[in-house]
């Protein structure tokens, strides 16, 4: 066997063996096979895509490159929740305890943020002494206790992932679907919960900008979760506009304590609903209706609140953020966008506005960059409200930038907007 059959086979549409595509893997993760090979794969895989059956062998080869979880040790049934990635979504803080608050135990890993969309490790270290770097036995040990954590990918996990996603980083060779579901769902079988739900998000803001390309990578993941043994399910959300009025790392934090303080309605606190009442169906809790009441009782009655604070507090975190949200880091520069006439506000372009959080300090480019975790945005309205002129559009947060002219005029460019003539705005 070697690397460049290969690579002809796939440039031919030819199918490859399960064996092929180990070798390739195993042989690019121990460095037997050079960048150079492993790229024009990958390209290959770009331009012909893969079949179902190559996709799931690629995954579990992935998967095998590393560690694979025990969860035996947690008591309940496990529940994982998978998201795309977006702007603002910072669901995970919300589900993964009203989740717990129902009976079910969810051990999550995270990363962190890179470009225009945040990372669910960095808005968690936003939270003072927030511990994200936990060993095994007492990432276990805080599930069996309160029914759930967060802790951030070890790097004892799929490390083939690791390597072929920088590559892919670096050679354009990202948007594939095969191989975001591959890079996707070999992270989530290694950390091995009995059950899994993939949000995929779709939109401006999202990996997958159409319906038809968010349905193909959903599909695709639930055929390889499937495959590979776990109870699995997918579902397409919208990733248009932000999720909720929050982007930035405090800021979505207080957004997600808010949420679970039953201050926050509206489209963030529905898709959170509907996330929970899928991992507990999933998870044999009942059916979809009561596992929706079970849901919104698990908000409404502070339970869910309780529960990430006992987490937050057993993972060395300020846990008064809790009863309160002003407790979190703020920021020293704020500068608000007002409306320069009578508007209603008909969409938001979600990337665009994950672009002016990076510039004020809410993201990194590279890898190893700072954040600041005060930066972010609010936004003040939700899509179809009517503004009257000189009232506020949007706040921008900022402890590292002063000056905030890039940033509010990308910012103010993502929103689109219909000029109300006199006697329109009510
Ligand atoms: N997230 C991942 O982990 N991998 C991808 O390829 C894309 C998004």
């Amino acid at each position: 066997m070697n690397a460049v059959d290969i690579i002809n086979k796939t440039k031919r549409k030819i199918k490859l063996a399960e064996d092929e595509i180990k070798y390739l893997v195993n042989g690019y993760t121990s460095g037997e096979i050079p960048d150079y090979q492993m790229s024009a794969w990958l390209m290959a895989v770009c331009l012909n895509g893969l079949s179902e059956e190559e996709t799931v062998s690629l995954t579990l080869a992935m998967r095998d490159s590393g560690d694979i979880l025990d969860l035996s040790c947690i008591e309940k049934i496990t529940v994982d929740k998978h998201s795309t990635g977006g702007v603002g979504d910072k669901t995970s803080m919300i589900i993964g305890p009203a989740a717990a608050a129902c009976g079910v135990a969810v051990p999550k890993m995270s990363g962190r943020g890179l470009g225009h969309t945040g990372g669910t490790i960095d808005k968690l270290e936003s939270i003072g002494g927030y511990r994200v770097d936990v060993e095994f036995d007492e990432f276990a040990d805080i599930v069996n206790k309160t029914g759930f954590s967060i802790i951030s990918q070890s790097g004892q996990l799929c490390p083939a992932d690791k390597k072929i996603y920088a590559l892919r980083n670096s050679t354009g060779t990202v948007d594939s679907i095969p191989l975001i579901c591959a890079s996707i769902m070999s992270k989530k079988l290694a950390l091995n919960a009995d059950c899994l739900l993939l949000d995929v998000k779709c939109g401006t803001g999202a990996f997958m900008k159409t319906p038809e390309d968010a349905k193909k990578l959903g599909e695709l993941m639930e055929k390889v979760g499937i495959a590979a043994g776990k109870k699995c399910r997918a579902i397409v959300t919208d990733m248009n506009t932000p999720l909720g009025c929050c982007i930035g790392n405090s800021l979505e934090i207080k957004e997600a304590v808010e949420l679970l303080q039953g201050k926050v309605k509206g489209r963030l606190y529905d898709i959170c609903i509907e996330l929970t009442a899928n991992m507990l169906e999933l998870a044999g809790k009942g059916t979809i209706d009561e596992c929706t009441a079970m849901a919104v009782d698990a908000i409404a009655s502070g339970k869910a609140l309780d529960i990430l604070k006992k987490t937050i507090e057993l993972q060395g975190g300020n846990s008064s953020i809790c009863d309160d949200v002003e407790r979190l880091p703020r920021a020293k520069y704020t500068h608000v966008i007002y409306a320069p006439r009578d508007v209603e506000i008909s969409a938001v372009d979600a990337e665009e506005l994950g672009m002016a959080s990076l510039i004020l300090g809410a993201g990194r480019i590279s890898k190893d960059e700072e954040i600041d975790y005060s930066a972010g945005i609010v936004l003040e309205f939700e899509i179809g409200d009517k503004i009257s002129m000189d009232a506020p559009l949007m706040t921008l947060y900022s402890s590292c930038v002063s000056d905030f002219s890039e940033a509010a005029y990308r910012a103010y460019n993502a929103l689109k907007f219909r000029t109300l003539t006199d006697g329109a705005l009510t």
